[in-house]
């Protein structure tokens, strides 16, 4: 659908981090010693460069435990390598963020709020601000497929992330 909905000249790249290697963080505060550098050797680098130089950015993923799955949760703490160098990202152009949350239970309080938190204080470190969210309980249900009210809720949301 993103495919579909992308307009012409638009470029866009897909980052799936259960394909990535991204190891977790381990505290080891070198990245506050060595200002936006991070001991450990894997595909981080090149994920961090995607998302500092990218205009908008949206994330699409499913809600585990109402938190980030493990990948996307190792992707948001390797972040701290930016958290820990304020002085070198403090004059990114401002950009937007968008998310696109599943979660196969049936609708429940706070279904999402872990997930917007931790995306919250990552997207503060780039200088980027939560625009949109759209959120979808109880897809274990659909068996794979989303409805068709889902279906135009998702058509409205993708064509506003590439709105002016
Ligand atoms: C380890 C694990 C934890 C999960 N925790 C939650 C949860 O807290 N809330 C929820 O609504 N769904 C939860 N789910 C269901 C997933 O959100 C749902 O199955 C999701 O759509 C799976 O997406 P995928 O097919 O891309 O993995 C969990 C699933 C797994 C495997």
């Amino acid at each position: 659908m993103l495919k579909e909905n992308c307009p012409d000249g638009v470029d866009y790249k897909v980052i799936r981090t259960a394909d990535k290697r991204i190891e977790y963080c381990t505290a080891c505060e070198s990245c506050a010693v060595k200002k936006g550098s991070c001991v450990i050797k894997d595909d981080m680098p090149e994920i961090i460069r995607e998302i500092i130089l990218c205009d908008r950015l949206l994330f699409l993923t499913p809600v585990y435990f109402s938190g980030a799955p493990a990948s996307l949760k190792a992707l948001i703490d390797r972040t701290q390598v930016l958290y820990n160098a304020p002085e070198l990202t403090k004059n990114l152009p401002a950009k937007k963020a968008y998310l696109l949350g599943v979660g196969g239970s049936r609708e429940y309080a706070d279904q999402f709020t872990g997930l917007t938190s931790s995306l919250k204080y990552l997207l503060r470190s780039i200088n980027a601000k939560m625009t949109e969210k759209l959120f979808f309980p109880d897809t274990d249900a659909l068996k794979g497929d989303f409805s068709e009210s889902q279906k135009d809720a998702l058509r409205d949301f993708i064509s506003k992330i590439f709105e002016e």
